[in-house]
């Protein structure tokens, strides 16, 4: 195992009616802005909920974040904080209103230009607003990590960051509060929580027995409550509570602690995401599948191991079962309804020349567990997977 830090300081609220609780996990004292996606946080009624649990402090909201966050709309809620002085922010919604939230937290006491921020990954960060999470949509785990990512639409350019002033200081996550997803969400989340597992898990074995173990048992709960989410004619709440619990443990540094990590589809996906505007579970689906094909010699162990512990594949020399293991994950994705091919999305060779491009210019040449993703390897991939 590598030596590791860990350190999460998230106080996880979780179950039904939880909303409550902000009036215990808010400062009193605390000048509050609400921050939300479009449409849905109000139609659901939650963020009535969330302003009756702030009671008496003083709140306004802001609303227009959209998928996919972009620096341009995040910088309009900086100016808001600043001008007005909110002290505390408060996310209500899913992975995108989280991510925006938490680089207003960041931008807010940024001295200079706040894009610095993303050029630099969040290592120029040292201070952050303090804020909480209202989640309702189960995917990315930035409920209870501190990445994020934001988009700048001005350069086509979508773009991570990190920093241990960005835990949000409490996330409350009630299952109940996913019923109102539309199915493609769902699927999305699914998809999402599963590639985040697999690019801490399929790697190469460091002898973590621990972490392996945990990371196949995500994985499998993903493959019994996923197909069961989208058949369901009623919202199951066990299921979802599972999804959600999934979904956070997925991203939040546990299963990545002491193993090597690739991220190689996500920071492809991001790029396809830019350029073309498709959800971003989406993306990993189409990469997925082939990234893992074009390493199947580099992740050779790990990948017999996943085929043998996540979807019991016993029989046939290794590179059959390295194989079945493979096309069980892309029968997987095209099951809950995302297609794992560029082609389903009207994308040929042209997007594969502008995405190798944008990889390029973000310095994305040296990807993966090994840092050998070059560009060649990159282009590889998004061929194979045309
Ligand atoms: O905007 P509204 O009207 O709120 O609608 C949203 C949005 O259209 C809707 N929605 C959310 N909760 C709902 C709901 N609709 C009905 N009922 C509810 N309860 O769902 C749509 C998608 O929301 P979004 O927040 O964009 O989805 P998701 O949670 O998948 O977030 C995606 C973003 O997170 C980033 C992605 O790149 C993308 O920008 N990621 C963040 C990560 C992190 N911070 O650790 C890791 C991930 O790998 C990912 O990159
Ligand atoms: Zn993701």
């Amino acid at each position: 195992m590598k030596n590791f830090d860990f350190y999460n300081p998230t106080h996880i609220a979780f179950g039904k009616d939880r909303i409550a609780d902000l009036a215990q996990l808010v400062p009193a004292t605390a000048k509050v802005l609400i921050l939300v996606g479009g449409a849905s946080a109000e139609k659901t009624g939650t963020l009535a909920q969330v302003r009756e649990a702030l009671g008496a402090r003083t709140h306004s909201t802001f609303s227009g974040i959209e998928p996919n966050p972009s620096f341009e709309t995040a910088m309009k809620a900086v100016e808001m904080v600043r001008a007005q002085g909110f002290d505390f922010l408060l996310a209500v919604g899913g992975g995108s209103v989280i991510d925006a939230t938490k680089f207003i937290a960041a931008a807010v006491p940024f001295e200079g230009d706040a894009w610095d921020i993303l050029l630099k990954f969040g290592g120029n960060i040292t201070q952050a607003l303090p804020f909480g999470v209202v989640l309702t949509l189960p995917a990315t785990g930035s409920e209870m990590n501190h990445g994020a990512v934001i988009t700048r639409h001005a350069l086509g350019a979508k773009l991570p960051f990190r920093s241990r002033h960005v835990y949000p200081q409490f996330a409350i996550l009630d299952p109940t509060k996913t019923y109102t997803l539309p199915a493609k969400q769902l699927a999305n989340g699914v998809v999402d929580a599963f590639v985040h597992t697999v690019e801490q898990y399929l790697t190469y074995p460091v002898n973590a027995p621990v972490q392996d173990r945990f990371a196949e048992g995500l994985l499998q709960t993903l493959i019994e409550i996923g197909p069961r989410l989208l058949s369901a004619s009623e919202p199951d709440y066990d299921d979802r509570a599972n999804l959600v619990w999934t979904a956070t443990l997925a991203l939040n540094g546990l299963i990545g602690a002491g193993v090597p990590q690739d991220w190689a589809t996500h920071m492809i996906g991001h790029e396809l995401t830019a350029k073309y505007n498709i959800d971003h579970a989406r993306t990993l689906a189409v990469v997925l599948p082939a990234m893992l094909n074009e390493r199947r010699a580099q992740k050779h162990d790990k990948l017999l191991q996943y085929g043998q512990r996540v979807w019991g594949i016993q029989s046939g020399s290794d590179e059959q079962r390295i194989s079945a293991a493979i096309e069980a994950t892309r029968d997987f994705f095209e099951r809950m309804g995302l297609p794992t091919r560029l082609s389903a999305y009207g994308l040929g060779q042209d997007a594969v020349d502008l995405v190798l491009a944008q990889l390029q210019a973000h310095g994305m040449t040296q990807l993966g567990e090994h840092g050998d993703v070059s560009l060649a390897v990159s282009r590889r991939v998004l061929e194979a997977a045309l």
